[in-house]
């Protein structure tokens, strides 16, 4: 009985972190190639990753297709067009979600 008291202790102790985690990372900005993209008029990526959050899991994307650091994977059309990132089989490219040419999709107004 002790133990099993123990056990529901510990187990709400450790679900709060996890909870919060499960609301998702929400959006996030990338513009690493900001250059690239001005001269491409084209403004930085919104990644929402709480959509994707919800229609894929984790090991999905992590670590295969991306590290999971912020900033740290070296993105660009080159990787997404030749398969890689966003690009990837199965996801943008495909029939499960829109195509890479409609740029206004991931890109913001410069
Ligand atoms: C569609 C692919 C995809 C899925 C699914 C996905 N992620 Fe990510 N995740 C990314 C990308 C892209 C980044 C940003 C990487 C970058 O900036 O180079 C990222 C970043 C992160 C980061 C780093 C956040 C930071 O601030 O540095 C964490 C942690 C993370 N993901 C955890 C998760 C967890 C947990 C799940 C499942 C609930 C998940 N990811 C599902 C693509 C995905
Ligand atoms: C599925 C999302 C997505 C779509 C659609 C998309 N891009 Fe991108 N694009 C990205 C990401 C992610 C990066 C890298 C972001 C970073 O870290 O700087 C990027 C980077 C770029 C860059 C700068 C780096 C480089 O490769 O030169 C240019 C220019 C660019 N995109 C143009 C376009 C154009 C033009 C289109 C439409 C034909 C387009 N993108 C469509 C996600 C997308």
């Amino acid at each position: 009985m002790k133990h099993i008291l123990l056990f529901i202790l510990f187990a709400a102790f450790i679900s709060v972190p996890l909870a919060s985690q499960a609301e998702g990372l929400g959006d996030m900005t990338m513009d690493s190639k900001i250059e690239s993209m001005k001269k491409a008029g084209k403004g930085p990526v919104i990644f929402p990753h709480t959509r994707h959050e919800e229609v894929l899991k984790c090991a999905d994307c992590h670590p295969k297709i991306f590290k999971e650091e912020r900033g740290a994977n070296d993105l660009s059309m080159m990787v997404n067009m030749e398969g890689g990132a966003c690009g990837s089989l199965k996801c943008h490219d495909s029939v499960n979600a829109f195509a890479l040419y409609v740029c206004d999709k991931c890109h913001t107004k410069p």
